[in-house]
């Protein structure tokens, strides 16, 4: 089906829809546990369940729709969004934010921050303290904006962009996943490295900061975020622990971020 391209095209579909199969679909379950780990500790970032109802993920057909609406982005434009609309004073003046409180937005696929912010402004992603305060930021964007803003930071590289990968060993998840769990490795979807997935639709997590990557994981497995298309890592992330998430969160932070659009030029990558 073309509109599962994304995932087909990674040869993965079968392994989601098995995951799916096997767990049935997302459920909210209830989060023990500490919540004192070090990664996590941030009390702004802490998301307790939704209170607050939000609409439910587009549906793959429903995505293929509204991004082949979008108008035509121009980089040079996003800049203004970014300092106008504000978003440079949490997320930093080339997208790499001061403080762990807000994510980097730096060296993400376009189609990943297009999707993230008519996620926010359009309802769908709500209900936790940092998503209200995204969805706020997010309410008056035009399409266009957005559009822009995306390809900017589709243009700005991510954190660490130019360092060289550190030699710590990936978590096993990363790359082998876990079977007995239906947990498909990380990296055929996200990537090998910062590249990612070159569908573009899969977000980035080489060098996004440990706090945010472990916040979204735990907002997947409660069921508070739930934005993800086909529910795949509402599935996955309800098997891992605590320390798998802190343990995941930390790898990938501290790999090396997205090149920007310019230095990407002459190597022959989409
Ligand atoms: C008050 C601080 C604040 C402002 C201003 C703000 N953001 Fe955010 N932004 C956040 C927080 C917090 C999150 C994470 C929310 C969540 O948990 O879903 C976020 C998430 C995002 C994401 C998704 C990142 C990811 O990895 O999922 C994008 C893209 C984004 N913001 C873009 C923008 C843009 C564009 C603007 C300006 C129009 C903006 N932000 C203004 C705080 C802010
Ligand atoms: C079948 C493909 C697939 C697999 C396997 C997968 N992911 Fe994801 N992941 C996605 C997609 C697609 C999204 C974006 C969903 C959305 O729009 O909310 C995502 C989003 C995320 C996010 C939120 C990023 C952000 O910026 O908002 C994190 C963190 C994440 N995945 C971590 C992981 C980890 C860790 C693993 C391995 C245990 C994993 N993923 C396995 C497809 C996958």
């Amino acid at each position: 089906m073309k509109t599962l391209k994304y995932l087909a095209a990674a040869g993965l579909l079968a392994a989601a829809a098995a995951a799916v199969a096997a767990e049935g679909s997302p459920v909210i379950s209830e989060q023990a546990g500490a919540k004192n780990s070090t990664v996590t500790a941030d009390v702004t970032v802490q998301a307790p369940a939704p209170a607050v109802k939000q609409k439910t993920a587009l549906s793959p057909e429903e995505w293929q729709r509204v991004s082949a609406a979008m108008p035509k982005a121009e980089v040079i434009n996003g800049f203004a969004v970014h300092s106008k609309q504000f978003c440079a004073s949490c997320h930093g003046k080339e997208g790499i934010a001061d403080t762990p409180n807000w994510p980097d937005v730096a060296g993400q696929p376009y189609a990943v921050t297009v999707k993230a912010l008519l996620d926010y402004r359009d309802g769908r992603r709500k209900g936790t303290p940092a998503s209200d305060l995204m969805s706020a930021a997010a309410a008056k964007l035009t399409d266009q904006q957005i559009a822009d803003v995306a390809a900017l930071y589709e243009y700005l590289p991510g954190r660490n962009a130019k360092k060289a990968a550190p030699t710590t060993p990936a978590p096993e998840l990363v790359n082998s996943g876990d079977a007995s769990r239906y947990i498909t490795p990380c990296a055929a979807c996200h990537g090998i490295d910062a590249r990612g997935n070159n569908n573009g639709l899969v977000p980035v997590l080489h060098g996004q900061q440990a706090t945010v990557l472990a916040a979204a994981l735990k907002d997947y497995r409660s069921g508070a975020r739930q934005s993800d298309i086909l529910g795949e890592m509402r599935v996955f992330s309800r098997k891992l622990t605590d320390a798998e998430i802190e343990q995941l969160a930390n790898w990938y932070a501290a790999q090396p971020g997205r090149v920007g659009q310019e230095e990407k030029k002459g190597e022959g990558e989409p």
